[in-house]
């Protein structure tokens, strides 16, 4: 088994390659959502250290942390004690006295190996239930008089990134026009399944952005927002279910979305169950001294 540090964004594609070989609704990562976590927020890139192991040339396994103490990895379950190494190498990267590693529950490999190397479950963290749906009976997209939705066009990044930013000014977002540009650029974006919702007087107030895994055929909403002062109109439900209906013409048959799922901020999970998402697994966030 040979690990290499990650040497730029094509090497991404080796890190989405193991996703979508391994995707199923029990895995925590979806493409789309390695190439948002990669490119949406300006600078994040320098506080990331990241390695792939492979075997033979074929990618067996990523971690991906985030300094100072937290981590996210993919394991292909065939390989026994790889997550072992990749919970090592962490350690030798890391630079908090806490470590935390995010799985979903349902991952059970990496969620033994992370028990075994001395980890255990925050009970306190907060944490994301993925939803699933399938896409053959999706309801129309209604939106209020004078309200339309559309998808984006490549050169319209700015106006993209200040959509997402007003609808995430709850969080402080820090998404830019060029760390858009860098989304779009990334593979697999499509402005075909990236959707606004524009305001009776031109601007835009709501986006949903989807993803689409070609290999497995799920799409994926991230991320969703919808500006503070046009919220409980509909319009977060009606930019969903248009990105939706545009996954299903790309060739999804279902889709994936994860939002919170604690008591804590429980209003993404209730708009995507009002669209006909189904919730399934959590995440579980682990953490050891260093
Ligand atoms: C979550 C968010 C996108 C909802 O946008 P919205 O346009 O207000 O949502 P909608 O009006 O389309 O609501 C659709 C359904 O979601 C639920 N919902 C939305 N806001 C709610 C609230 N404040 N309280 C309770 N339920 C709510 C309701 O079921 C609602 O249907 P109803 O109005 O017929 O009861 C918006 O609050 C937001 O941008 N938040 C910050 C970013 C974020 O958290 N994004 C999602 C991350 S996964």
């Amino acid at each position: 088994m040979e690990r290499v540090d990650y040497r730029g964004p094509a090497h991404l594609r080796d890190m989405q390659s193991l996703v979508q070989r391994l995707w199923s609704p029990e895995s925590r990562w979806h493409v789309g959502d390695v190439a948002w976590g990669r490119f949406a927020i300006p600078g994040a890139e320098s506080g990331f250290r990241t390695s792939v192991w492979s075997e033979s040339g074929a990618i067996a396994a990523w971690g991906w942390a985030e300094l100072p103490g937290d981590l996210s990895m993919v394991v292909d379950p065939d390989y026994g004690g790889l997550a072992d190494q990749v919970l090592a190498w962490f350690q030798s990267v890391a630079r908090a006295d806490t470590l935390s590693v995010t799985a979903l529950q349902t991952e059970t490999h990496l969620c033994d190996a992370l028990e075994a190397a001395g980890y255990s479950v925050d009970r306190s963290a907060p944490y994301f239930t993925h939803h699933l749906m399938t896409l053959d009976n999706l309801p129309d997209t209604a939106l209020p008089v004078g309200f339309a939705v559309r998808h984006v066009e490549l050169h319209e990044a700015q106006q993209r990134a200040a959509v997402h930013r007003v609808g995430w000014s709850d969080f402080g977002s820090r998404v830019s026009t060029d760390s858009y540009q860098e989304v779009m650029a990334a593979w697999p974006y499509r402005a075909d399944l990236d959707w606004v919702v524009e305001a009776p007087d031109g601007g835009w107030v709501a986006s949903a952005l989807a993803w689409l895994d070609d290999l497995n055929q799920v799409g994926l909403l991230e991320p969703v927002g919808c500006a503070p002062a046009y919220r409980r109109r509909g319009l977060a439900r009606a930019v969903n279910v248009a990105a939706l209906h545009a996954l299903r013409r790309a060739g999804a048959t279902r889709a994936v979305v994860a939002p919170r799922g604690d008591a804590a901020y429980p209003v993404p999970g209730r708009l995507y169950r009002s669209i006909g998402f189904q919730p399934g697994p959590r995440t579980v966030t682990y953490r050891r001294h260093a």
